[in-house]
């Protein structure tokens, strides 16, 4: 019979072993900055009921049309989502269990979301956001923080320049003014629009301003502008944060076209975008959205939060040489079986106590062998305790790397005694890791 071979789902990857220090990196590092800031980790079931979304993200949005995994649970009939986004779901949680009652939430989450997208080079069917939601706070303050705090990660990330655009969708009575002014011209317009821009005209008309048909570019540049709808006190929120934004030098465009294609937004909305990943350069997005927790059952709470798309920003930090690469252990102890193995064992042992990360050569094999294997396993150092130097009280330290910039201890093989070997290769593998 021949043999069935397996295959992931399309446009869903496996995080490999090799790429799981870039991924740690990319989590403790926001997560660091995100705790400066007084915010705490939320974690919500991949599944939600699928109204949670069509009534958070809206029921014309391309994500709530055509890219949910949704199916019915056959144990109960069900109606249930695979999350496409956490914000309605974080939302959704809050509610369920009162966290807005008296105070407010300052909250991240990290984990997988499910869109039925077409797969390409950054779009993916299960990717990964870290995000963050801040509730009960009404702004500009805390839109303009949360830019500081994104701005922040950048940095310590250090995935090179990003380009912020930011814009501002107003308060729901202004959009809905603007939108029946976009419905009229786009009426007057009928003949330029496409068949999509027909079918968005009455339910989504927003989103034939993202057209990428060059046909309709003329039209769209011509087509009324939110900012001309925009009352007073909008304004002056959005220039409350272009003023707190700029006092914390961070460079930004304010990108009038930007929509978003979510539908809980209001006022603030921004992305972070790298012209080095080409088509799908958008590494993070984000914005206000007051309406939110009161559509979604609760009483109303105005609320802020954006989410990266984590393989984008992986994708980037290697693009820009910033990834860090997997190493499995910091020392390979090599050994000649029989007793020698016992003392590796156990000279293992009190390396660990010190923290250090520790491979022991497993069964037997020829020191050739060994070596080949220290060398695969990404080990900065090999101790070889064997031969008359053990029988000694000895054991043989090597450095496996080269490093530029320090002085590598055991650049030459170096013998050390075997109770004073734990602390000296302890200080050795601080002193290469940094
Ligand atoms: P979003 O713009 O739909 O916003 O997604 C945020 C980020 O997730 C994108 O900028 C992108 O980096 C990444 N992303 C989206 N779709 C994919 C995909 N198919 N493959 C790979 N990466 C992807 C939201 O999801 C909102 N919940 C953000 C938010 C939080 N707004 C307020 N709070």
């Amino acid at each position: 019979m021949a043999k069935e071979k397996f295959t992931g789902v399309k446009g869903m990857n496996d995080m490999l072993p090799q790429d799981a220090a870039v991924w740690q990196y990319v989590q403790r590092t926001c997560i660091d900055v995100l705790e400066r800031y007084g915010y705490q980790e939320i974690r919500t079931p991949i599944l939600e009921n699928t109204r949670v979304f069509t009534r958070g993200v809206g029921e014309v949005t391309d994500i709530v049309e055509k890219e949910m995994y949704s199916f019915v649970d056959s144990m109960n009939g069900d109606q249930l989502t695979l999350r496409p986004e956490c914000t309605s779901a974080v939302v959704r949680a809050v509610n369920e269990h009162n966290l807005l009652y008296g105070t407010n939430q300052r909250l991240w989450y990290f984990g997988p979301m499910f869109r039925h997208e077409r797969p390409q080079r950054g779009r993916y069917r299960q990717f990964h956001q870290l995000g963050a939601e801040a509730l009960g706070m009404e702004g500009p303050d805390i839109d303009a923080e949360m830019i500081m705090m994104l701005a922040r990660m950048w940095k310590a990330l250090g995935v090179g320049p990003v380009r912020l655009e930011m814009n501002t969708l107003g308060a729901l009575e202004e959009r809905q003014a603007h939108r029946e002014a976009l419905i009229r011209y786009f009426e007057e317009n009928q003949d330029v629009l496409d068949e999509d821009a027909r079918r968005r005209l009455y339910t989504n008309p927003l989103r034939i301003l993202d057209t990428k048909n060059p046909d309709m570019q003329a039209l769209v540049e011509g087509a009324p502008k939110l900012l001309d709808f925009l009352g007073e006190k909008s304004r002056g929120f959005l220039n409350r944060l272009e003023e707190l934004v700029s006092a914390a030098g961070i460079e930004y465009v304010i990108n009038p076209r930007l929509v978003r294609g979510l539908d809980y937004y209001n006022h603030t909305v921004f992305e972070w975008i790298t012209d080095r990943l080409g088509a799908q350069g958008t590494i993070c997005g984000g914005g206000r959205y007051d309406p939110l927790v009161e559509m979604l059952g609760g009483r109303p709470a105005p609320g802020v939060g954006f989410a990266m798309g984590v393989e984008r920003v992986i994708e980037l930090l290697r693009e820009v040489g910033q990834a860090p690469t997997s190493t499995q252990s910091d020392v390979y102890v090599i050994h000649h079986g029989g007793d020698t193995q016992t003392r590796a064992l156990l000279l293992a042992e009190a390396m660990r106590d010190r923290g250090v990360r520790v491979i022991v050569h497993p069964g037997s094999g020829s020191i050739k062998s060994q070596m080949k294997k220290a060398d695969a396993s990404g080990a900065e150092f090999a101790v070889f305790a064997a031969g008359d130097e053990l029988a000694q009280g000895k054991v043989a330290v090597k450095c496996l790397r080269e490093h530029n910039n320090i002085v590598v201890p055991f650049a030459e093989q170096t013998l050390v005694d075997v109770d004073e070997a734990p602390a000296a290769i302890e200080a050795a593998v601080a002193a290469v890791r940094g």
